[in-house]
């Protein structure tokens, strides 16, 4: 039986499956998994294992194989619930990084509203780890990361768009964890 998907090895194996002919989004990948078991004091030790997997597997529905809406949470979260995956692995992707506000441009919104979300403290270290890690898994801090998005896609663009309305989100998340790893306050 493969190892469970909510499990780092789990999760690792699939995203290995999937992602290295994408280069440096399997770069990212790596690099924010290992951010998410740094980070993982950041939330209690039954959920370190699930955060690390959904690290591993954030990115997931960026493998052309998996593509259906074009929209790479609600691609990979889809993947993950026909691999049975357990609900809050699912849910997590489907979320991750403010996944709602690009939803809302792409007019995605009630197919991403399937899944629910958990506003938690899981998700918050998802986000921070994804958003202090740079496209080619370098090392950012959330200022750097976000005006590297809002370079790297067009004005006027979904994912710009979506990255201007969810920054104050993102960094409330980001902050949350930072203090949670008693880190001072930027
Ligand atoms: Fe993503």
């Amino acid at each position: 039986m493969p190892t469970a998907l909510d499990t780092p090895q789990g999760a690792a194996e699939l995203a290995e499956s999937l992602l290295p002919p994408l280069g440096n989004r399997w770069l990212h990948t790596q690099a924010v998994a290992a951010r998410a078991c740094e980070a993982s004091a950041a939330v209690s030790e039954g959920d370190r294992d699930l955060l690390v997997a959904a690290a591993w597997l954030h990115d997931l529905g960026y493998a052309p194989e998996l593509r259906e809406t074009g929209f790479h949470p609600l691609d990979g979260a889809r993947h993950l619930e026909r691999l049975g995956a357990p609900t809050r692995l699912v849910r997590l992707v489907a979320h991750h990084s403010g996944a709602v506000y690009e939803a809302e441009q792409r007019g995605l919104s009630v197919e991403l509203s399937v899944y629910e979300r958990e506003d938690s403290e899981v998700l918050d270290a998802l986000i921070y780890a994804d958003m202090t890690t740079g496209p080619a898994g370098q090392s950012f801090d959330f200022d750097q990361r976000m005006d590297e998005i809002l370079e790297r896609y067009e004005p006027g663009s979904e994912v710009h768009n979506a990255i201007t309305k969810a920054r104050p989100y993102l960094g409330a998340a980001v902050e949350r964890t930072r203090t949670r790893l008693g880190d001072q306050p930027t």
